[in-house]
């Protein structure tokens, strides 16, 4: 599978740019030089931006100022010229109101970062959930070779000889210390505790599941995705991806040639398998889109049906993601499963699929589980259809309490999220054990951009009952640490029009996991007079990118991209006057 075909230095994009004997390449070769680089420095070779994500505050690439020179280390070493690039970085912790909010923005400036400049190929440093989907959404978009380098997962947090799991844990405990079971003391040790190195969340959310996504969709090495971030083998893998990638310049492979429906639907095996975030179904479907890749929800739920989720990891299962990569990793866990692979995928090695994983093995079976002996029969993410959901919804059936996945209830609903944080604690709080929680007005537009709000907090005076799960609906989405009976990605959302919009308090909602669906009770007659009441919530933002969101996003089952930016239209390459 590996290609023969290899440009001549004159066929470089950059060539155009430094090649030709004129004034404007003279002004190039004169700047370059004034950084201290000789002619030979970066003449007739491939220049290779390392798109860097790092930024003080976002903390899960800290370690990334580091990676970028090994980075450039393995392009030097492969006879390229490596140049450093900053890109706005998504950091999942600090960036409000959302760091989706800001993904497609990230993608809009990788595109145009990648196209403006005399780039060749491209290392993009990313791994902090919306990081990788908006690196590589612009890739794809701008198609020039580019590799993933994945930032990988900090390492296991601790508390009073507890394994803490980013995300998951920091629920779970709160849950106790509203529940008025951990003092102030403990919570303060669990804070110390549970971030104890660079890296990304080390549960599978969603930094580790599109972490994998990428890898098993063939745009990351081998083994990348689950490389501990503080390991050795880590800096040695930016290294070779600054090696690989100019030889991928030399084969002219792009992103255009390894991605084919086949690997779309290997991206979706391995999410299964995983046990993935919710979070990565908007954003392969996404990804798709800049592909010009059809893919619609009913492919994750037929490939939902023949994956069995096998990974034993947190939040669905018990281990972490140090544990997984000593497990044998992602390459051991997708050879256990070959047959439902496209094993002739096209991958960045000039190889497939098959042959990166071939004779990978798992050396802990209780964190990759036996085919036989599975977490779940079938794979981490249902999607439901339904008069509630016209355009469908997610659940994550693994991390949610089996008794509720068949279950009728009155709906208790709130129409802002500010209303339920308002409200939800109150002792006189009109909530049974059955009652349906329902958010409106948390979707792409409504949030606005479609905030992990998803798992709604268990009210306080259930909390003191023993009550850890209930049936929660919303169009938000859900931390990939997160868990629960929680319908999420309602579409259309509540703030387009959408059925959810039209629900009140006493409703009676059906949820039916098995049988994939979602109903509300109420008449047609009745529902049509609600929507001749009903009006759209105001826009929030008169101008700037806010605006910019309002009128071009998306909605979930579509994957939230800008309108204008989703497709596979051809954008002009910049003249050199
Ligand atoms: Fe960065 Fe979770 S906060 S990956």
């Amino acid at each position: 599978m590996a290609s023969h075909f290899r440009l001549t230095p004159e066929q470089l994009r950059s060539h155009r740019w430094f090649g030709p004997d004129d004034l404007r390449s003279f002004g190039h070769r004169s700047r370059a030089k004034q950084m201290g680089f000789a002619t030979e420095d970066f003449a007739g070779k491939p220049v290779i931006g390392i798109l860097n994500t790092w930024s003080d505050l976002n903390t899960c690439h800290t370690h990334f100022k580091q990676r970028a020179e090994e980075a450039k280390r393995g392009v030097w070493q492969a006879g390229g010229f490596p140049v450093e690039l900053p890109v706005m970085t998504l950091s999942e912790m600090f960036m409000k109101p959302t760091s989706m909010f800001y993904r497609n923005l990230v993608a809009m400036e990788v595109e145009e970062t990648l196209r403006c400049y005399p780039l060749d190929g491209a290392v993009l440093m990313g791994g902090c959930d919306k990081t990788t989907p908006a690196l590589l959404m612009g890739a794809i978009t701008m198609d020039l070779p580019c590799i993933y380098l994945p930032a990988g997962a900090m390492v296991k947090g601790s508390w009073r000889g507890n394994t803490l799991g980013s995300g998951s844990d920091v629920w779970k405990y709160w849950d106790e210390r509203r529940a008025g079971r951990l003092d102030c003391e403990a919570w303060g040790e669990l804070e110390d505790g549970i971030a104890r190195s660079p890296g990304t969340c080390m549960t599978m959310g969603t930094a580790a599941t599109l972490m994998s996504v990428a890898e098993a969709m063939g745009l990351a090495l081998p083994g990348a995705s689950d490389i501990p971030a503080v390991q050795a083998a880590h800096s040695r893998m930016a290294t070779q991806c600054g090696r690989r990638i100019v030889d991928m310049v030399w084969e002219d492979l792009k992103p255009s040639r390894i991605l084919t429906k086949h690997s779309f639907e290997n991206a979706i095996i391995a999410d299964m398998a995983l046990g993935g975030s919710t979070n990565a179904i908007v954003h392969i479907l996404a990804m798709a889109r800049r592909a010009g890749i059809d893919l619609v929800l009913e492919d994750f739920d037929r490939l939902s049906r023949q994956t069995p989720l096998i990974a034993n990891l947190r939040p669905s299962g018990q281990f972490l993601m140090e544990d997984f990569h000593d497990a044998g990793g992602l390459r051991a866990l997708l050879e256990s499963i070959r047959d439902l692979l496209h094993c002739d995928a096209l991958t960045v090695t000039g190889k497939t699929l098959g042959e990166n994983i071939a004779g990978a093995e798992i050396y802990t079976p209780a964190v990759i589980l036996p085919r036989d002996k599975p977490l779940a029969p079938e794979g981490g993410t249902f999607v439901l259809r339904g008069n509630l959901c016209p355009n469908g919804a997610v659940i994550k059936p693994a991390a949610a309490d089996p008794r509720l996945l068949t279950h009728r209830g009155e709906a208790l609903v709130f129409s802002t999220y500010a209303e339920l944080k308002a409200n939800i604690d109150r002792e006189d709080l009109d909530v049974m054990p059955d009652t349906v929680l329902v958010l409106q007005n948390a979707g792409p537009l409504g949030g606005p951009g479609m905030p992990e709000w998803g798992m709604l907090p268990i009210p306080k005076k259930l909390l003191k009952q023993g009550i850890r799960d209930m049936v929660r609906l919303s169009d938000a989405r859900m931390s990939g640490t997160s868990y629960g009976t929680c319908v999420l990605h309602i579409a259309p959302e509540s703030a387009a029009g959408g059925p959810l919009a039209l629900v009140r308090t006493g409703d009676e909602i059906e949820l039916n996991v098995p049988a994939r669906t979602l109903t509300l009770h109420v008449s047609d007659e009745e529902l049509a007079k609600r929507r001749a009441a009903w009006t759209p919530p105001a826009s929030r933002y008169e101008r700037g990118y806010g605006r910019l969101l309002m009128d071009q996003i998306t909605q979930a089952d579509e994957g939230c991209d800008f309108r204008f930016l989703a497709g596979t239209q051809p954008t002009p390459e910049p003249e050199i006057f």
